[in-house]
């Protein structure tokens, strides 16, 4: 196959959870770009969104759904309902995530729970419900949103490092499964990207600062910066890519 074909999707569908906003809203209109049509899905994403309006313009289909991560059955009866209106989906972005900034010592456990079950637990029964018919199909591509915090330990985010540590080895255990039965299972770590998940460390000046000097590129991320390793990894572009992290933090790791 032609090297530029290979990353076409066109007439393949693409599930896209946290797709309302940010980095997901991102991903999913570049699949969109790129030939996929996409199901969307957040805590409250709505018809005729933002997102739904800009991979209608770009002439594929958008279908948006809810449900709320946190809530254990709501993810099993998202993953039955996908089923139920007949979507079998060739590309699942795992990319919906929250983060609850309080130091350690004073970190409350429900919001320990609360993340783990949404960025942690939540994923791995939808990749197993969405994967499960992948693996039958003998093709699929299951795509994580990690983070730089699946290899460092962060400041004050102890659930959610603990969580995106668990999604890199979900994405090896995975792989390690799937990678012979031609569902290729990768990640994608984003370093500091200007969104809403860091808003909070954007307006304090000092964190910042020093968030800025350190990544050699000179400047946060954005959720156009997704749209290439996105479209990469979810097409036969990297059919022999399996359990990779791939980093894209405008070098921040190399520091
Ligand atoms: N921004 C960064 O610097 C950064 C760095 C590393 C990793 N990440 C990861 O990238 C992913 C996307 O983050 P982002 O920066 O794009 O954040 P964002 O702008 O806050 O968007 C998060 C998305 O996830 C959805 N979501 C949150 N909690 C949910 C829940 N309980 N159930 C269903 N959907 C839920 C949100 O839904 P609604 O829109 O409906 O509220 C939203 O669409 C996350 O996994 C995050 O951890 C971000």
């Amino acid at each position: 196959m032609n090297v530029l074909q290979s990353f076409d999707l066109t007439g393949q569908t693409a599930v896209v959870t946290g797709a309302k906003r940010g980095i997901g809203r991102g991903m999913a209109e570049a699949l969109a770009q790129a030939g996929a049509d996409i199901v969307g899905v957040s805590v409250t994403l709505e018809p005729n969104s933002e997102v739904e309006q800009a991979v209608t313009a770009l002439g594929r289909t958008f279908t948006p759904y809810q449900c709320d991560f946190s809530d254990r059955e709501a993810v099993k009866n998202f993953a039955a309902q996908l089923e139920a209106d007949g979507v079998a989906p060739d590309i699942l972005i795992n990319n919906a995530g929250t983060i609850k900034r309080k130091p350690a010592a004073e970190h409350p456990e429900d919001w320990w729970d609360e993340v783990i079950e949404v960025n942690l637990s939540a994923q791995f029964i939808l990749s197993r419900e969405i994967g499960r018919g992948m693996v039958e199909r003998g093709r699929g591509k299951i795509i994580f949103t990690a983070s730089l915090l699946t290899f460092q330990g962060g400041i004050t985010v102890p659930g959610y490092a603990a969580s995106k540590g668990g999604i890199g080895q979900l994405t090896k255990a995975l792989a390690n499964e799937w990678a012979g039965k031609g569902v290729n299972v990768n990640a994608i770590a984003p370093g500091y990207i200007a969104t809403d998940n860091t808003q909070a460390l954007r307006e304090d000046p000092d964190r910042s600062k020093s968030i800025l000097e350190r990544i050699p590129a000179g400047r946060w991320g954005r959720p156009e910066d997704f749209a290439g390793p996105a479209v990469f990894l979810a097409s036969s572009a990297s059919d022999y890519v399996n359990g990779e992290i791939l980093v894209v933090d405008g070098g921040w790791m190399g520091r």
